[in-house]
């Protein structure tokens, strides 16, 4: 793949197009996360609805605010998960390991041999309130949706969290840089001598 042109040094009298903006945001790097809710949709149970767990890969995904607990995701609008989220109030999101690539894919609608349709076959459980927690998660949150705010071509849900938890078994994040996954070496690195934190 060849670089749009004049990344470095793009001035301002260049469009911001899809891919100038794809290649300057690109270069930051994050994490992956899949992100659940759950829909009502006709079944054969006693109220004659059952609920569906959905997906979709994110990687828009940051937290905000210790008190409290707030985080934020942005979701396209066009994204079939986008509704769900409204109408159930609530979602979650799982911080995939480093050996979920398949599952991203699959989530993000991308070529892969694993069932979309079918929650990507993703072996996964229903959290304590009530949403799809994968097996392949490092950690997750669960959020209520606190605020919805419209921006641009996406959404901005902001959650309030309601569980969290990280997984016991020594797991290292997927992470994702200019359109590739990537893994962390896992060579021993010091400990980070930051600014603590005041709590
Ligand atoms: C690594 C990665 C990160 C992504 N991050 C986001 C994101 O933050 N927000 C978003 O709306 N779509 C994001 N996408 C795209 C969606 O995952 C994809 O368009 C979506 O799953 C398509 O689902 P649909 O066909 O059900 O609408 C990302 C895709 C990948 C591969």
């Amino acid at each position: 793949m060849v670089d749009p042109p004049a990344v470095a040094d793009a001035s301002e009298t260049q469009p911001i197009d899809a891919a100038r903006f794809r290649a300057v945001l690109g270069r930051y790097p994050t994490g992956v996360t899949i992100v659940t809710t759950v829909a009502d949709v006709p079944g054969r149970t006693s109220g004659g609805q059952r609920r569906q767990p959905i997906g979709t890969t994110v990687n828009s995904f940051t937290s905000v605010s210790l008190d409290p607990p707030l985080v934020l995701i942005a979701i396209g609008r066009e994204r079939s998960i986008h509704p769900v989220i409204a109408t159930a109030d609530r979602f979650a999101v799982n911080i995939l390991d480093e050996e979920s690539t398949l599952l991203s894919d699959c989530f993000a609608g991308a070529p892969s041999p694993l069932p979309r349709e079918a929650f990507c076959d993703a072996p996964y459980s229903w959290g304590s309130h009530e949403m799809p927690i994968l097996d392949a998660a490092l950690a997750y949150v669960v959020c209520d949706l606190e605020r919805v705010i419209e921006a641009g071509d996406h959404t901005l849900y902001l959650g309030r969290i309601v569980d969290l938890a990280a997984r016991e078994r020594e797991s290292w994040p997927l992470l994702y840089f200019r359109g590739r996954y990537l893994r962390i070496e896992h060579a021993e690195t010091e400990e980070l001598l930051g600014k603590p934190d005041a709590t």
